[in-house]
């Protein structure tokens, strides 16, 4: 997937990933993270995701990377939050939208993921990654999960996968398996299951799709 796939996707509006009400795992399941509350939640490929809402609302500080700079502003426009901008001192093709919601402070870089280093995102208490992993092919993923851990430093993940047979679609979103999440992030975190239940998202009703929660710890 090439940045300009997804800047054509949020151009043409093919953005069904984005979802309109908060999404009911992360409610059942980010209190397992144990974070106090102003701990500062890392949101990896953000788009303009309503659940970061959702994480300024429980009292969390949001840091979130989206390539599509129209995302970020879209999402801003969305929940009529002022914002201001920054370039990064370091790489001045990124910059830092960043605006106030419920009291908390949302920061959300524009830009490839890869090209950001912890030292510039600050430091992370935990990272919420909805339909982050599942976007990056294959090919892809070790070097994704690899950047994760980099600008976490390791902190605790929530992280959501679907699973289906990947011989009948193409993705994204791509199929997971248990075993791929166990070689993308064993050797940074224990790893465990939360939950594995049949998708209740009727993009591909014809398809057995599940959805998984997993939390990983140091
Ligand atoms: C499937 S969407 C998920 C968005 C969001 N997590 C959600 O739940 O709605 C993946 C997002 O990642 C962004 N993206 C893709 N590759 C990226 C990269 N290398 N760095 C930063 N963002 C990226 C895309 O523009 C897109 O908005």
């Amino acid at each position: 997937m090439t940045p300009e796939f997804w800047q054509q996707r949020w151009q043409d509006k093919r953005i069904g990933f984005n979802q309109p009400d908060v999404n009911p795992l992360l409610i059942s399941y980010f209190n397992q993270l144990d974070l106090p509350a102003g701990s500062r939640v890392l949101v990896p490929l953000c788009g303009k995701s309503i659940d970061m809402v959702w994480l300024a609302t429980q009292g969390y500080d949001v840091v979130g990377i989206e390539l599509v700079e129209s995302a970020i502003q879209e999402f801003f426009a969305e929940q009529a939050v002022a914002y201001s901008v920054r370039a990064d001192s370091k790489n001045p093709n990124n910059k830092c939208y960043k605006g106030e919601i419920a009291g908390r402070t949302v920061e959300l870089w524009v830009a490839d993921i890869f090209t950001l280093s912890a030292a510039t995102i600050g430091h992370v208490d935990a990272v919420y990654d909805r339909a982050a992993l599942i976007a990056m092919p294959k090919e892809m993923r070790p070097k994704y999960s690899e950047q994760v851990c980099l600008l976490s430093q390791n902190a605790a993940q929530l992280l959501l996968t679907l699973n289906y047979d990947q011989n009948e679609w193409a993705g994204p979103p791509f199929s997971i398996t248990q075993e791929q999440v166990q070689q993308y992030y064993a050797a940074h975190y224990s790893i465990v299951e939360l939950e594995g239940e049949p998708s209740t998202l009727n993009a591909a009703p014809e398809m057995a799709v599940t959805e998984h929660v997993w939390l990983l710890t140091e």
